[in-house]
């Protein structure tokens, strides 16, 4: 136990940025802090263990975390013993991590996406030893199965499926920090699910860069649909969530697949990035708008009320005025119930790095707010006309108006609604009244 190094039982503050899987990894590290005797704090003044858990997918995550890293200077001084840790995305990279050894001497360990079960040897060497330990990046490209997690919720829960990205789309650095693509064994990941399911977990989220394409390279043949039908068959009071679908290769099996379990939300994250084929090309997309915008119709008419949400790259080099109005199109043509927009961020490395970007930040940051107000006239619009319906949600927290909660909609989209906080990991039963925005309102109904 590493906690006989210490007085008292230690505490451990562990914070993640950026995607899911990077959340569900801050759990795992948690549990294994945990099991070796840590306390877990969720203030930084408190704690004797601080590790940030980072984002490598656009510039501006990584200047947030030296920012941050740079505010612990002044504890560090205070608290000789306070023990730093750097890992996740941003610690996979060589470069970052040499910064980290050069400008940042408070750091004390430093490791990469790979690195999770092997923190408590990091540590006891950290401790018995008193030396930086600097991991150089490496990859493993390995599944480990059986870590211990401290999940943040207990009513719902992230499970990854498979790691690593191979698709390389040209500005991404995900492939290069995650490495390659890999798979965990269907019988792991119903174990996993079932153990949710006994504990009363009611929302499970499937995690993946490219779930799509679950199921290659493992020995007997299954894909990502084949695999929802196995989970689906669980018997309990249960929905099930993916993300993220890459385009290319979602089947109309899976659609099917979804549209015929109950268990399955009406919701699909589908991110088209741009609504210019020229630019879909050179990002490495593998689809055109027109195959994209099929596969969309295809979905709506097999799932009745699905919805759809989206990630938008707005500025890629070279983007014109006329690929960006070609993006609009899509967003008006498809009606986004949500869309994740972001300005492209150059990343070392990424074949788009070295492409000419002669568009200015203000060209592009005034096409954000163009593509913005598109959204949300659309979405806005499509969310007010819901008022009247009758719907089922998973209670998820307090509401921002004193006296409510926030449900989920089975499609994604948020309501408040007058009731207990008592309530917040229940199902409940909600007539829609109207909307402020993209937030819809409500009244509970009694069962
Ligand atoms: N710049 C801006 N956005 C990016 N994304 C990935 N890489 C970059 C980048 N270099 C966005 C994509 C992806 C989402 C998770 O982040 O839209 O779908
Ligand atoms: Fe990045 Fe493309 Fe892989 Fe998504 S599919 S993680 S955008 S390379």
């Amino acid at each position: 136990m590493l906690a006989a190094y210490y007085e008292t039982p230690p505490l451990a503050f562990v914070r993640s940025y950026g995607c899911q899987q990077n959340v569900n990894d801050g759990e795992k590290i948690r549990g294994v802090l945990q099991d070796v005797g840590f306390g877990i704090c969720d203030t930084l003044e408190d704690a004797d263990l601080i590790l940030f858990n980072t984002c490598a997918v656009r510039e501006h995550a990584e200047q947030r975390v030296f920012g941050n890293i740079g505010a612990l200077k002044k504890l560090k001084e205070q608290n000789p013993r306070l023990i730093i840790g750097v890992c996740g995305c941003m610690a996979q990279q060589p470069h970052i991590v040499e910064k980290l050894r050069q400008s940042y001497p408070y750091v004390d360990l430093v490791f990469g996406v790979d690195g999770i079960d092997r923190l408590p040897a990091m540590l006891a060497e950290r401790l018995r030893r008193g030396k930086r330990y600097l991991e150089t990046p490496e990859q493993r490209n390995a599944v480990v199965e059986e870590m211990p997690i401290r999940r943040d919720s207990g009513f719902r829960a992230w499970l990854p499926i498979m790691y690593g990205c191979d698709n390389f789309c040209t500005y991404c650095i995900v492939p290069y920090v995650r490495g390659r693509e890999r798979s965990r064994e269907p019988d792991a990941i119903l174990a996993e699910f079932r153990d949710l399911i006994t504990k009363g977990y009611k929302e499970i989220t499937l995690l993946g860069q490219n779930v799509n394409s679950y199921g290659k390279g493992l020995g007997n043949p299954i894909d990502f649909a084949d695999l929802l039908n196995l989970l689906c068959a669980v018997p309990g009071d249960y929905q099930i969530r993916f993300m993220t679908s890459h385009p290319k290769d979602a089947s109309r099996k899976l659609i099917d697949t979804i549209a015929a379990q109950p268990h399955m939300c009406k919701h699909i994250h589908l991110p088209v990035q741009s609504g210019s084929n020229r630019l879909l090309q050179q990002m490495n997309r593998h689809y055109t708008v027109e195959q994209y915008l099929d596969l969309v119709d295809y979905a709506r008419n097999k799932i009745p009320g699905v919805t759809f949400s989206s990630d938008i790259i707005v500025g890629f080099p070279g983007e014109t005025e006329e690929d960006f109005e070609a993006t609009l199109e899509l967003v008006r043509k498809v009606g986004y119930m949500q869309l994740f927009t972001f300005i492209y961020s150059k990343r070392n490395g990424t074949p788009a790095a070295k492409m000419p970007d002669p568009t200015t930040h203000a060209e592009k940051a005034a096409r954000m707010e163009r593509l913005l107000r598109t959204q949300d006239e659309i979405a806005f619009a499509a969310i007010a006309s819901m008022a009247g319906q009758n719907v089922r949600v998973l209670v998820e927290a307090a509401g921002r108006t004193p006296g409510t909660v926030n449900g989920r909609l089975d499609n994604n989209l948020v309501v408040e609604f007058p009731a207990p906080e008592m309530l917040i990991g229940q199902w409940a039963r909600v007539n829609l009244t109207g909307s402020r925005a993209a937030l819809l309102t409500g009244e509970l109904v009694d069962e």
